[in-house]
């Protein structure tokens, strides 16, 4: 079954399927990014984000595999079918991705200023070393970083993890990436430090034309950052839509409990935050039909079979009794 596919654009995810073994962790996903575009990626944990996201860049974990199909405009083999040559002229150059733990993803003995310039003479953005290391250190300065030059000459352990995280968007951005993809990029950074992050990642994308597909659990970090949103549940799409849309009138039942749940001003009869009943099942045990009905508060018999796509690639949900739509 085919979902959201939009046509034009940077990306065109199709029929993305993801599993470990036979255990399904991934179906039907299907959407797209448009140049310059950015996109939200939301779900409670365990729905399929970062797996989604990993695809993109045909980075899988070992024994997990992707079926499907993932085109990116100017590549001509499908993603999933790429050689490691191909992917290796992919990543970092026409897509790039920004970890929630930079420390992981950060070579720990190697300067950060060598760390940026590598990646552009990889992909031979900038023609010497010397060339590649003053655009590192102008680059260190575009993500604000205090004394650049001295910045440059440090070791990741020397620096905090908001500066760490301004040096991994700094290797990300180095090769204007056709798309970032930023998973969960500030969720280990305090409050300040992190919409200080926000704002520079949206600054900085803008600035090159970059897309941004932005995964995240915090909705009002996607009501400030992004122009549309992907709801993810189960494995699967649930619903799509531009943000305002999405967000003031939701049509699917999980992005309406996401809503209510992060709404810290709603609170139940009780007095209590509201929360979606139940918890996320692990390990892909999801029921058959809709992925979401043993939660759902709109749940009947109908939701035994899974429910079609209703509306258009741009604004649609998948749900038998959608939330404004009468039983
Ligand atoms: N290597 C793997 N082998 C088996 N199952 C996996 C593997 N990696 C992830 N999973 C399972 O796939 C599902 C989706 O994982 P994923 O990491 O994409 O979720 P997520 O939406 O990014 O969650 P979070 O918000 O916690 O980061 C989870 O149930 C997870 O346990
Ligand atoms: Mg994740």
């Amino acid at each position: 079954m085919s979902t959201v596919v939009r046509a034009t654009g940077i990306l065109t995810v199709s029929d993305l399927r993801i599993d470990a073994g036979d255990v399904p962790l991934v179906a039907d996903v299907s959407f797209g990014i448009g140049a310059g575009e950015r996109v939200g990626l939301i779900g409670e944990s365990g729905s399929g984000k970062s797996l989604t996201a990993m695809s993109l860049l045909g980075l899988l974990p070992e024994g997990v595999r992707a079926s499907g199909s993932i085109r990116l405009d100017g590549v001509p083999h499908d993603v999933l079918g790429a050689g490691e040559r191909e992917l290796a002229k992919v990543r970092g150059k026409l897509v790039s991705m920004v970890f929630q733990e930079p420390m992981t993803a950060l070579n720990p003995v190697m300067r950060v200023g060598d760390q940026v310039a590598e990646v552009m003479l990889l992909h031979r953005t900038q023609p010497t070393r010397g060339r590649a290391a003053a655009a590192a250190v102008d680059l260190l300065t575009r993500v604000r970083l205090p004394e650049p030059k001295a910045t440059a000459r440090a070791f990741p352990h020397q620096l905090s993890g908001g500066q760490r995280q301004r040096v991994m968007l700094a290797i990300a951005l180095a090769n204007d990436p056709a798309l970032l993809i930023c998973d969960e990029p500030t969720t280990a950074l305090d409050v300040t430090v992190q919409a200080q992050m926000l704002e520079l990642i949206v600054e900085l994308t803008a600035e090159r034309g970059s897309a941004l597909l932005f995964i995240t659990h915090d909705l009002p970090v996607v009501a400030s950052v992004c122009e549309r949103v992907v709801v993810m549940y189960g494995g699967r799409v649930v619903e799509t839509g531009d943000v305002y849309d999405t967000f003031t009138a939701p049509r699917h039942p999980y992005t309406d409990g996401l809503i209510a749940a992060s709404d810290l001003t709603a609170v139940d009869d009780r007095g209590r935050l509201r929360t979606i009943p139940g918890v996320v099942p692990g390990g892909g045990e999801f029921p058959d039909g809709c992925v979401f009905r043993n939660r759902c508060p709109r749940a009947t018999s109908a939701c035994e079979e899974m429910p079609g796509w209703t509306g258009s690639p741009a604004r649609g949900f998948a749900c038998w009794h959608p939330v404004g739509g009468g039983r």
